[in-house]
């Protein structure tokens, strides 16, 4: 629980904030995302030992050790200018706006309680994001189709129009974040992890095999993108769009159109590489520059420029970079390799799941930081190693060998504190708007790592 004199810390540090916000109105923009999920999200309570501020324990016996309470929110509002709620869903009949979560009138209630914090923190613009990869069929596929249909009948993006109208003023949103489903791009496919030449790997697969219909697509996004701006302005309300990882803005956004009729993008530069679409071969998720011998384009860099250079630079101050606060993780095999050094060949698959948040292939930064702080009395024994990045370019990961048997090997790619500042320094230096944090609920939000809670959310905030 926030005591009284951090509460009005928090408040002071808040009005200070607003007021460098108005004499920086285009860059500098912190764009957090905040999965509900994490509201209702439960782990185990035994990782908690190492919390070692009585405040803190009393906060994980009133909740589960993953979960993020509304008061543990509250810090990090002090740092953000937007709190983007991730996600309500669309529904494949009607074509509106729903609510993703089961128990309906609950999660209503959840959207009220989110803006209601306007009251104590009034310079943040609380966003409503349809999409995301949350909206699932029955089969528990992400569902694209329902999102390209609202895109191919007017009715339909009438339909969905009128509905999110509804839904932003019902609920007290300030706007509404298109994180848009897109058909994915392919995987690529793995033949060897040193596989020279990407222009021969590039031709493995065409752009017709990913949306027959996409230049359609595309003009019709931009269409709902106009329509909608329409609509939302008439009631003061914001419109951002957040690019998806591995949809590709050249198939899917006329860029121009689109920035013309968004407030900001928030570019899909995090996730380039996960054990969910590439399980045989562990990576840097998300390296700041093009590293050799991979994809191109699975670099911040490269996306920035893209979408530069559409618009010939013009619309900077639009683009945000997105910046994760979790690993990758995969199992390491015995013919992995000792040397930790990615890709990393004969990975098997997402490791298990991390003890707080229970998704496999992901480690909240808390995690991370456990693991890593885990050392071994038994300097042989196998545990965690840190490999830094001097040249500040790719990343940082971390790992530890598969042993005799072939069990326990683990790989970890990753942002830290002082990688996500490299990253907000990037986005400075391009004189871009600012930067978009996945998300609230995967920072150290109790500071059980160093004590400061939400350690990379504040590293982003300082630097930007
Ligand atoms: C951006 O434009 C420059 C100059 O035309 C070109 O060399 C570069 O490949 C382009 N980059 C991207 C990512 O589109
Ligand atoms: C990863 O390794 C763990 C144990 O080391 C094992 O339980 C799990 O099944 C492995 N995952 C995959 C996808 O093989």
């Amino acid at each position: 629980m926030l005591s009284h004199r951090s509460f009005y810390g928090a408040l002071i540090l808040g009005s200070f904030l607003c007021l460098l916000q108005d004499s920086m109105a285009e860059v500098g923009k912190l764009v957090c995302f905040y999965e509900a999920a994490s509201f209702v999200r439960e782990g185990e309570l035994g990782l908690l030992i190492f919390a070692c501020q009585t405040d803190q324990r009393l906060s994980v016996s009133l909740s589960g050790p993953a979960q993020l309470s509304l008061v543990e929110l509250e810090p990090a509002l002090s740092f953000c200018n937007f709190l983007v709620y991730g996600y309500a869903g669309i529904d494949a009949e009607s074509h509106k706006i729903k609510s993703l979560d089961p128990e309906l009138s609950y999660n209503r209630q959840h959207y009220r309680k989110i803006t209601a914090l306007r009251q104590k923190f009034p310079h943040v613009r609380f966003l409503l994001s349809v999409g995301g990869n949350r909206d699932l069929s029955a089969e528990g596929l992400v569902d694209n189709v329902k999102y390209l249909n609202v895109l191919e009948q007017p009715e339909h993006r009438s339909s969905f129009r009128a509905s999110v109208v509804a839904e932003l003023s019902n609920y007290g949103f300030d706007g509404l974040d298109l994180a848009w489903q897109f058909p994915m791009n392919r995987p690529k496919l793995q033949q060897g992890v040193l596989k020279r030449a990407w222009s021969a790997v590039r031709g493995w697969f065409s752009v017709a095999s990913v949306d027959s219909k996409a230049p359609e697509h595309r003009e019709q996004f931009a269409t709902l993108v106009r329509e909608l701006r329409m609509d939302l302005q008439r009631s003061g309300k914001l419109l951002s769009l957040s690019m998806l990882p591995h949809v590709d803005a050249e198939l899917f956004i006329d860029v121009p159109s689109v920035l013309e009729h968004v407030d900001f993008v928030n570019l899909g530069t995090y996730d380039f590489h996960t054990p969910e679409r590439d399980p045989k071969v562990g990576d840097l998720p998300a390296p700041l520059y093009a590293m050799y011998d991979r994809d191109p384009t699975h670099s911040v860099q490269h996306q920035v420029q893209y979408w530069l250079n559409q618009t010939s630079g013009s619309n900077a101050g639009q683009l945000h970079i997105s910046i994760a606060s979790y690993g990758r993780s995969w199992n390491m095999t015995r013919n992995s390799g000792i040397t930790g050094y990615p890709p990393i060949p004969a990975a098997d698959g997402a490791a298990p799941a991390g003890k707080q948040t229970g998704i496999p292939g992901l480690l909240s930064w808390p995690e991370i930081c456990e693991l890593l702080q885990q050392q071994p009395l038994d300097k042989e024994a196998p545990h965690l190693r840190k490999v830094g990045d001097p040249t500040k370019r790719f990343g940082i990961y971390a790992y530890r060998s598969a042993d005799e048997n072939g069990q326990n090997g683990l790989w970890v790619g990753y942002e830290d504190p002082t990688t996500a500042a490299i990253k907000a320094g990037f986005s400075q230096a391009q004189g871009l708007g600012g930067v978009a944090f996945h998300d609230v609920s995967l920072d150290d939000f109790r500071g059980q790592c160093a004590g400061e809670k939400y350690p990379i959310l504040r590293s982003i905030k300082y630097r930007l």
